[in-house]
């Protein structure tokens, strides 16, 4: 079997996204919506689908249900050339989904985690591991299941000479309980945004939450939004990338899973940590010029003259 160069481990679920609604929902009323569309959500997807459209040869380990919605999250997983036979579909399970209920900028939104609660360190073996060169994990405090876990799923990886990326992305119980001495130790690349780094952190800047990760930590890039994003390594100076201004922006939903999958993109290939960021930097802008987290990215010549267009870069995909 080819070697992956990225295991994407993470958690899955379907969006179904109501448009044109007819006023506010209420309980004890019904309400038309003149629109809906159901698409592969989750952020650890968004990060496959294109990471494997830059090129990169992606597999998915995540835990999904015996239903329509685990067929449609795979089949959607496969159409984007991603390897799927470490998705586990567990009869007892449903598929998550997420309700959106879309008011113009605004959204209400409901999840039934299903599947996602429930996977766990025993259904990773250092065979699955061992499957690709790196692995990425995504969303720590949507999986319960793993979240008392994950510094040893991170230590294993690199026992077995596996590079390793880790996104938390947010905590919706705002609890942000996160044993930064145990996990980062084993993980090569964190990759938080600036908001969720300083609650991680219980810190007020950047350079103070630095401070306190330091001694625990290899590199880091913190997403900034419109303002970019920032480099740490250990003992060189901070690197502050201005990132690639769009001043069309259509939404910035998955711009941090874009940002992921351009920057591990690059760190596969062994580039520089300031490579990496630079290239990270252009696939989270390019997000922001089509809708959603994978429009952008539906295919390498999309990618490729988005870039030339809006950017005036040329990439080699
Ligand atoms: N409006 C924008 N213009 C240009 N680049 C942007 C814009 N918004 C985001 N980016 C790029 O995308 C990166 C990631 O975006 P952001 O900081 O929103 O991540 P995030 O908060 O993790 O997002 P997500 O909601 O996807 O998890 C930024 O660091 C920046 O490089
Ligand atoms: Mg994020």
């Amino acid at each position: 079997m080819k070697k992956l160069d990225v295991l994407a481990i993470g958690e899955l679920n379907v969006d179904l996204i109501l448009n044109d609604i007819d006023g506010e929902v209420e309980v004890g009323k019904e309400k038309l919506a003149g629109d809906m569309s159901l698409t592969l959500g989750s952020s650890t997807a968004i990060f496959a689908s294109n990471l494997s459209s830059l090129g990169a040869n992606v597999g998915f380990l995540g835990k999904i249900g015996v239903d329509a919605f685990g067929e449609f999250v795979t089949q959607k997983l496969e159409e984007k050339g991603i390897d799927t036979s470490l998705v586990m579909a567990d009869m007892n399970l449903s598929t998550g989904a997420t309700i959106v209920l879309n008011y113009g900028e605004d959204r209400a939104m409901v999840t039934h985690p299903g599947a996602m609660d429930f996977l766990s360190l025993k259904d990773i073996t250092d065979d699955h591991l061992s499957r690709a060169r790196h692995i990425h994990f995504s969303s720590l405090f949507l999986q319960p299941g793993l979240k008392k876990d994950i510094h040893q799923l991170f230590s294993r990886a690199k026992k077995l000479g596996v590079t390793t990326s880790l996104d938390t992305q947010w905590d919706p119980s705002e609890k942000w309980e996160f044993d930064f001495e145990a996990i980062l130790p084993f993980v090569d690349v964190f990759l938080p945004n600036e908001t969720e780094l300083l609650h991680l952190t219980k810190a007020t800047s950047i350079e103070e939450a630095i401070k306190k990760l330091e001694p625990f930590m290899n590199n880091m890039a913190v997403k900034r939004g419109n303002k970019g994003s920032v480099l740490y390594q250990p003992n060189k100076e901070l690197v502050h990338h201005s990132g690639y201004l769009n001043t069309q922006v259509v939404d910035a939903i998955g711009a941090g899973d874009s940002f992921n999958a351009g920057f591990i993109c690059k760190y596969v290939k062994g580039a520089s940590p300031e490579a990496c960021l630079d290239f990270a930097n252009l696939t989270g802008a390019l997000n922001t010029t089509a809708v959603g987290g994978t429009g952008a990215f539906a295919s390498p010549e999309l990618i490729r003259s988005m870039a030339l267009n809006k950017f005036n870069i040329s990439i080699d995909l």
